[in-house]
């Protein structure tokens, strides 16, 4: 891996993949809200500076993502959905990562070995959701597992030798779980950048299209 586009640099888990990718010798592009600007909510100018990243890059990482938009916190119950606080949801957390996706066939060289991987969350897992709650959240990430699904499948007819994936990053102690990790175990986001690098190193063509944890191990959709 030679150099890395990573989108969100500035958060918990994106800042620790850029410092693992640079002690590795690996030359990194950060984008982000906090230091570039890139704001995913305001989608015509977010497509605008994505059209201004010139690659390709043998790695793509998204690390966007937010559980609480403008002070709403995730809902309890599905009887606590907002409409407003849903769509910025979807806004953030599905048509952002799309909007990056539609720019993949250039980020990513049309041959040699790449990766674009998608911070999901395992909450966005329809199979494994036995609690209710969180309802926009997990809706907005099931929706981004689509799209990084329906990519990958586009993607691998120009693009052969990519690997376009979903990625569940584990329990991390980033701003992002502060008033939710609870009891929970959690890694700090150093543990999740080596775990993730660890399952990104061994994506081949063969994985495009799936969803995976921070150990590489399938998650249900
Ligand atoms: N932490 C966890 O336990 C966990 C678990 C499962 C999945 N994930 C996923 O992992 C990803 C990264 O999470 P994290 O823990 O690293 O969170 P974080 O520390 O809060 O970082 C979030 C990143 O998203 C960016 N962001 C937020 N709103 C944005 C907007 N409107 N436009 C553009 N960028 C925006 C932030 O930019 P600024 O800071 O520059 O504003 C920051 O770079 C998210 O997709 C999250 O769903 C995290």
């Amino acid at each position: 891996m030679e150099n890395a586009l990573i989108i969100g640099a500035s958060g918990g888990i994106g800042g620790a993949l850029g410092v693992a990718l640079e002690e590795k010798g690996v030359a990194v592009t950060g984008l982000s809200r906090s230091v570039d600007g890139f704001d995913l909510m305001q989608v015509a100018a977010a497509e605008a500076a994505l059209e201004a990243v010139s690659g390709p890059f043998d790695l793509v990482v998204v690390a966007t993502g937010a559980l609480e938009i403008d002070g709403a916190a995730p809902e309890k119950s599905i009887r606590a959905v907002a409409a407003e606080a849903m769509m910025d949801q979807f806004v953030l957390n599905a048509v952002g990562p799309a909007l990056i996706l539609k720019q993949a066939h250039r980020l990513l060289p049309r041959r040699g070995r790449s990766v674009l991987a998608v911070l999901s969350a395992r909450v966005g897992s329809i199979g494994d959701n036995r609690l209710g709650g969180w309802v926009s959240y997990r809706a907005a990430k099931a929706a981004v597992n689509q799209i990084v699904h329906t990519a990958a499948i586009e993607l691998a007819r120009s693009h052969p030798d990519a690997a376009v994936v979903a990625l569940h990053p584990g329990t991390v102690q980033t701003e992002f779980t502060r008033k939710y990790v609870g009891r929970h175990a959690s890694v700090p986001p150093v543990d999740a950048a080596e775990n993730l690098l660890a399952v990104i190193d061994g994506l081949t063509a063969e994985h495009t299209g799936g969803f995976y944890d921070w150990a590489g191990k399938v998650v249900p959709w």
